[in-house]
């Protein structure tokens, strides 16, 4: 596999779009120890000092329709669980659609950007943001947030969590291009679903409402129980279009 690495680059997102509009092949992915520009989602940064944790983002050239993209998103969360949990042998949970989260606090996040042409894709770049061994966070945030240090009490070794994440990745994907929806991982993400049983306010655009989340169904999307009793499903939708 190609990997780029960065001491210090602006986003390995934006540097993982750059390689893959160079033509740059499937997998390929860019490492930073630092960012000074990273991006969250809906255009939120993502603080990234040197050191503190694992700041990636993977190249693919996936052979499917540009709606199937979120799904990937999913693939790549219960990947990094997986890989939280065996190497550091703590649970970890997933917060629908695709927050990694550690003692009920989110130790990753996910931002999946997608460039297409007309109606195939292009490319998807998939970056993956971990708190490894950050010592603090601002008073807004330390409530919801924490790193995998602060949770283990000891320092953790990056590279063989982003070998074990990119195993993890490997393998469901494959499967995924096979399968071509989520069913062969359904029942591993609806396991480690942190929502699964509870209620839960769908903040739909135009629509918001209390429901109770049931678990996600073949297609990634999050199936809920309204007051009314009836079921619906909620799209993720956590694909950004550049
Ligand atoms: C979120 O808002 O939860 C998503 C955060 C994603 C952060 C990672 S860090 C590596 C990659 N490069 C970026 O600029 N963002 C992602």
């Amino acid at each position: 596999r190609e990997i780029a690495y960065f001491e210090e680059t602006d986003s390995t997102n934006t540097q993982a779009k750059k390689l893959g509009d160079a033509g740059a092949p499937h997998g390929t992915l860019a490492v930073a120890d630092k960012q000074c520009a990273g991006k969250g989602r809906r255009g939120r940064g993502w603080d990234s000092p040197s050191g503190s944790g694992i700041f990636m983002s993977i190249l693919l050239r996936p052979d499917m329709e540009p709606s199937k993209a979120p799904m990937l998103t999913l693939v790549m969360a219960v990947s990094v669980a997986q890989a939280v949990c065996e190497t550091e042998g703590v649970d970890t949970l997933i917060k629908w659609p695709n927050d990694i989260v550690v003692n009920g606090k989110k130790v990753c996040g996910i931002l999946t950007e997608m460039s297409t042409e007309v109606d195939f894709i292009n490319h998807v770049v998939i970056g993956v943001g971990i708190n490894v061994n950050t010592g603090a966070f601002p008073e807004e945030i330390a409530q919801k947030a924490t790193s995998l240090r602060l949770e283990m009490g000891h320092p953790v070794k990056r590279s063989p969590l982003i070998a074990s994440v990119m195993h993890f990745f490997e393998v469901n994907y494959e499967q995924f291009q096979k399968v071509g929806n989520l069913s062969f991982l359904q029942e591993t993400y609806n396991r480690m679903l942190v929502n699964r049983d509870r209620d839960v306010r769908i903040l739909a655009p135009g629509n918001e409402y209390n429901a109770h989340a049931i678990g996600i169904n073949e297609q990634g999307e999050l199936l809920v129980r309204r007051g009314d009793g009836r079921t619906e499903a909620v799209y993720s939708g956590e694909v950004s279009v550049r």
